[in-house]
């Protein structure tokens, strides 16, 4: 079974691998065995650093989310340099948050290009490459709020309830050309993105009672889920929306 898991001689591209879940992600999947594209929008050279240390191959491709041009030029481009992209993990994402009532527009288009729209283009353009290949493996991160509307974050509820929705559709078009793509479903993680929440007591204390694991997850927690969605071990798995959130949607 050990085989099932290896990555070696695959190409992964991770967006948002700056820090967070991303990061953990595209470690594991180097850990694993998968030569690394990082699509970010900064310079940061932190994790490409700690991904070469591990002796695989990790190249940046500068990529803002909100610029939909660029996004458009990504996936050309990590194939231009890796020759093949065999893994894309859609992780990168925002918050933001305010009563639906004054829920400032800017706000609204901000959330749903980047965690949406950005997220539908790379799809398209690594689904291309993976459909003249008949294989690739499509990981978007989704969230909670794909099945619960959540508080005070009705863009991010929307974007990511279609992030769920995309992934069926896209599973259901491409699973019989080898391609398998899926979803990962984090619950309440404690990165940058919750820090709100985090410094709230109430809702902190609120949240931590609610999560049958009894702890809020960590972006280490992610590594085995996208491990496994990205290897031979998951080649049957199509469509499916797994959720790594302590059991919270169970409760
Ligand atoms: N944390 C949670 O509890 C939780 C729960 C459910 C789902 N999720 C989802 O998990 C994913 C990762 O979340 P996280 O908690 O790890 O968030 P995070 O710590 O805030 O990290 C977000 C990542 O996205 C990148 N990013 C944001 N805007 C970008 C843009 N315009 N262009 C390029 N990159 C951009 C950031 O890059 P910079 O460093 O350049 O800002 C960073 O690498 C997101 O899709 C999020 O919605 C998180």
């Amino acid at each position: 079974m050990r085989q099932a898991f290896d990555l070696q001689g695959k190409t992964a591209v991770v967006t948002g691998g700056t820090r967070g879940i991303g990061k953990a992600i595209a470690i594991g999947l180097a850990e694993s065995g998968a030569d690394i594209v990082l699509l970010q929008r900064s310079d940061d050279t932190v994790t490409q650093h700690e991904i070469r240390e591990l002796g695989v191959r990790c190249e940046i491709v500068r990529c803002d989310m909100e610029n939909i041009d660029e996004v458009k030029e990504a996936i050309p481009k990590a194939i231009e340099m890796m020759d093949s992209v065999d893994i894309l993990v859609n992780n990168a994402g925002i918050q933001r948050r305010a009563p639906a009532a004054e829920f400032p527009e800017q706000d609204w288009d901000d959330v749903i290009k980047v965690n949406l729209k950005a997220v539908w283009i790379l799809c398209q353009q690594a689904g291309k490459h993976m459909l003249e290949k008949k294989s690739g493996k499509i990981i978007n991160i989704a969230s909670i709020a794909s099945f619960q509307g959540g508080l005070y974050v009705p863009a991010y509820a929307a974007a990511k309830g279609a992030v769920g929705q995309l992934t069926k559709a896209l599973a259901n078009e491409w699973s019989s050309s080898g391609i398998n793509v899926n979803a990962i479903v984090p619950g309440y993680i404690a990165t940058e993105m919750n820090t709100a929440l985090i410094d709230d007591p109430v809702r902190s204390r609120q949240i931590l009672e609610r999560i049958p694991a009894g702890r809020w997850g960590n972006p280490d927690d992610f590594k085995g889920a996208a491990v496994f969605l990205a290897s031979a071990a998951a080649n049957y798995v199509h469509g499916h929306l797994l959720s790594v959130d302590g059991g919270w949607l169970g409760r």
